[in-house]
């Protein structure tokens, strides 16, 4: 038997990865269709996510541990240093929050504040909070949508301005021009995303896309 591979790594970018696993390729287009309502939309970015985290977290380490079965005591792994920070891009970044936890029940929640201004595509910061001991601490920043990079490109760097280093970023649907941006401004980052799409349009959304993930998620606009 052949086995799949499932973690795809990009020719030209080295550190941005694709997960192609039926099950997040089946769910990818689910919630692409312009029809799939609200409540299955959320549902499916919970899910969906759930599956890049199974992925996006190979790197963490493991100490041996000493747990007592009911048949005998055995050493074991078990995850070791800091508990991990999600880090969701507000708004839809939320989203993706119980996908994570999901996996990482103990894992610490900060939240940054940042709306892309829809005439000069720039991000517009708001917001901003997270732990306050961050010496070793893994962050994972989460947005469903990578379009130009400007607003992964802006949570970056008030990470990396607070002395925090060990980031991961990940998104379900990312356009080219997001990829060579992000990878332009932060070359050791690693990014996952579930699919790489064409590029963006006039309006800088991405194409095929799914239109508005916040929009979709929260039913506002
Ligand atoms: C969307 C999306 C990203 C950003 C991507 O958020 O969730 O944060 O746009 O675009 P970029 O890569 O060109 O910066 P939006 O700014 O619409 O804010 P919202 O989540 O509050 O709707
Ligand atoms: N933000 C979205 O929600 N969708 C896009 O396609 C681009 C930015």
């Amino acid at each position: 038997m052949k086995i799949p591979q499932t973690l795809i790594q990009h020719p030209n970018f080295k550190h941005f990865f694709t997960v192609n696993h039926p099950l997040v390729l089946h769910k990818l287009s689910i919630l692409r269709d312009k029809d799939t309502d609200q409540q299955a939309f959320r549902d499916l970015v919970k899910e969906i996510t759930t599956l890049l985290v199974y992925e996006v977290t190979r790197h963490l380490t493991v100490e041996t541990i000493s747990v007592e079965t009911p048949l005998k005591v055995m050493k074991s792994p078990r995850l070791s240093g800091k508990t991990p920070v999600i880090l969701p891009i507000l708004r839809a970044g939320l989203g993706m929050v119980d996908g994570f936890l999901s996996l990482m029940p103990t894992a610490k929640v900060g939240h940054i504040g940042l709306y892309r201004n829809e005439k000069t595509l720039k991000p517009v910061f708001y917001y901003f909070k997270i732990p306050k001991d961050n010496a070793q601490r893994c962050y994972y920043v989460c947005d469903p949508m990578l379009a130009t990079g400007g607003s992964a490109v802006e949570a970056i760097n008030r990470l990396k301005q607070e002395g925090i280093r060990d980031i991961t970023f990940v998104c379900l649907v990312a356009a080219p021009e997001g990829v060579e941006c992000l990878c332009r401004a932060h070359p050791d980052l690693p990014i996952y995303a579930a699919a790489l799409d064409e590029g963006l349009n006039a309006d800088s959304y991405i194409v095929p896309g799914l239109g508005d993930a916040g929009d979709r998620l929260f039913g506002t606009s």
